[in-house]
């Protein structure tokens, strides 16, 4: 039996959880949540004590902890628990500064404590697939990757423009929130040294500047004359009632249509997406130069697929294309194509493409053997992964290529990748 305690019943750490119904070995113990109703609703759903706040929890009552609060409340969560010898699953990002990353790093280590964050895409078939054709040496070295995250018109709008993470100083800026998983993928496929980084970005769209004449001065969907027409229609969007991004706005009560309503004309889930205060970036690439290889980001709202992310990888000898269901694999000096189907490698397009369910069984699994090797990425190259996150903002901001080995000697850390 492994014995867990969730800080934050919300959207991640039901997901997290919901994996001891396949896994029995996974028992929740307590959870740790200010809201009443989710609390209660997760006490009850999992037999697990409620507390209102994780600073109740001042001994050691489980194995591990989930992190799973919003992301300003990381850091200090993390050192609680960390103090308290708990191994550790920490919801990405790790933190929202270069220095509390360190400090998280510096509690991990200091107290032994097990640790894995929340980079699921790392846990995805595809990309362990993807991993493995990298090792095998199968497209010969590496020399480009060209890597793209389609947010998802709507889903930008729910998240970045109406939701948690659409103002840096709440959160953190949309690179962080929203790519730091993709970065790490990009820093774990390349395996090299990052030598130079430049990117580029902004707030494009959603702003006053953009809102339809139509609309005219109010604020709020329910009252917009565009409403049946507009993509961005809080009306549209929260349609089916019953599934997420709903389960997102209605956070304390049954989720049905009459509460749906009410959340919508009290939070800024029913506001005008031109007229939100949002300030995170909608579109930004990032250059990254590795020792031997070149890389391109690229992180934009208007799509229409929802974050199935698209990788090309280029060798020396042939080249890897996931389009988002299938990974196809062609060598050039051997004249020959394979595709690996979303079938063979039972891709699922739930929860990240299984990288959700694949995280918490890695987690799990490694807490009970005491192994931190069974987790894919430790605390070492979670902060490497993010100090490269914090380099690309200031490049944007500053308009510069930066010099990631100079930069990072401000932290006096050795980046080690793998
Ligand atoms: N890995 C991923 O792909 C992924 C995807 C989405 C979000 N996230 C991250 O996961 C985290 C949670 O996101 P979410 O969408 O579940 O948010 P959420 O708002 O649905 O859930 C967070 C919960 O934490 C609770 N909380 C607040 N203060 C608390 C305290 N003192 N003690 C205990 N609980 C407290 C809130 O009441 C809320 O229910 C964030 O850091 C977010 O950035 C990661």
């Amino acid at each position: 039996m492994v014995t867990v305690v969730l800080v934050g019943a919300g959207q991640r750490g039901n997901i997290y959880s919901s994996y001891a119904a396949i896994n029995p070995q996974m028992k929740l113990v307590a959870v740790a949540e200010p809201n009443d109703y989710r609390r209660e609703t997760f006490s009850k759903k999992y037999g697990a004590k409620g507390f209102k706040d994780y600073k109740e929890i001042n001994t050691k009552i489980a194995d591990c902890v989930l992190i799973c609060c919003q992301d300003a409340l990381h850091t200090e969560c993390l050192l609680h628990f960390a103090s308290l010898k708990y191994d550790i699953l920490l919801e990405k990002p790790m933190a929202t500064t270069p220095k509390d990353c360190l400090l998280i790093h510096d509690s991990i280590v200091k107290n032994s404590c097990l640790f894995a964050v929340g980079h699921v895409l790392r846990y995805t078939k595809f990309n362990y697939k993807i991993k493995q054709l990298i090792r095998e040496g199968t497209i010969g070295k590496v020399v480009n990757i060209q890597h793209l995250e389609p947010v998802g018109n709507w889903h930008f709008a729910h998240s970045y423009v109406r939701g948690n993470w659409h103002k840096t100083k709440d959160s953190c800026f949309s690179l962080m929130t929203k790519s730091c998983h993709d970065i790490d993928l990009i820093n774990w496929f390349c395996n090299s040294e990052l030598q130079y980084v430049s990117s580029f970005g902004s707030l494009n769209y959603f702003n006053k500047q953009n809102k339809p004449r139509e609309a005219g001065l109010v604020l709020r969907c329910a009252d917009c004359k565009i409403n049946d027409t507009c993509p961005y229609s809080a009306k549209k969007i929260y349609q089916p009632v019953n599934e997420w991004p709903t389960t997102a706005v209605i956070v304390d009560d049954l989720i049905d249509v009459e509460n749906l309503e009410r959340a919508l004309d009290k939070t800024d889930y029913g506001k005008c997406v031109y007229e939100c205060d949002n300030d995170v970036v909608d579109n930004q690439v990032v250059n990254l130069q590795f020792k031997d290889i070149t890389v391109s980001f690229t992180m934009i709202a208007h799509t229409q697929d929802i974050c199935k992310r698209k990788t090309r990888i280029f060798g020396t000898d042939g080249e890897i294309d996931f389009n988002g269901n299938d990974i196809k694999v062609y060598n050039f000096t051997t004249g020959k194509q394979t595709i690996i189907t979303r079938e063979e490698l039972n891709f699922t397009e739930e929860g990240h493409g299984g990288g959700d369910i694949g995280l918490i069984s890695d987690f799990i699994k490694a807490v009970d053997k005491k192994d931190q090797e069974i987790i894919r990425a430790g605390v070492q190259e979670t902060l490497d992964s993010h100090l490269i996150v914090f380099c690309a903002e200031e490049a944007r901001l500053l308009n510069k290529v930066i010099d990631f080995q100079e930069w990072k000697k401000q932290f006096q850390i050795k980046i080690v990748s793998d």
